[in-house]
């Protein structure tokens, strides 16, 4: 069965109580618990949130070993990078090393935020881009990877 990673970066862990204007009352568990009754049965699904920007690298680079060592699983990851998003080469980099196929998400409309939302190191390089959805984006984006690598 295709492996799915769903990888938050930092601050999504308060997703709950955080800007609710912003990202909903919805919680990381909540969004997850939402993603395993979707792709049931679709997809093995597993889940990392970080704080940290080595952290997320390095969980990248596992998960490169962890779809290569079976021959038949191939995989995929959802990330919303949240603040990396705008400036992490690192994390830009270890996408771009191991050429995993991932798509990128994030609940706000970055598009309607300030400015410094606007520019993501990720977005010309992802296999898709969700944006302003809400919680749903996750939903949307693990279908949308699912469908690619199909
Ligand atoms: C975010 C948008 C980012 O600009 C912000 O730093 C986040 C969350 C989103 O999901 O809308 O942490 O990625």
């Amino acid at each position: 069965m295709i492996k799915l990673l769903v990888i938050n970066g930092p601050n999504l862990n308060l997703l709950g109580l955080r800007e609710t204007s912003h990202y909903g009352t919805l919680t990381l568990k909540d969004i997850e618990a939402n993603l395993e009754v979707r792709l049931k049965n679709k997809a093995e699904l597993s889940f990392f949130q970080s704080n940290h920007e080595g952290a997320i690298v390095d969980r990248i680079q596992a998960a490169y070993q962890e779809f290569k060592d079976s021959e038949e699983t191939k995989g995929g990851i959802v990330i919303n990078p949240g603040a990396f998003g705008h400036t992490s080469i690192a994390i830009r980099d270890a996408l771009l090393a191991t050429a995993i196929k991932f798509v990128e998400i994030h609940i706000s409309n970055v598009y309607a935020r300030e400015e410094f939302r606007h520019k993501s190191l990720l977005s010309d390089i992802a296999s898709g881009v969700i944006v302003g959805c809400g919680p749903l984006g996750y939903e949307l984006a693990a279908e949308a990877l699912l469908a690619k690598l199909n």
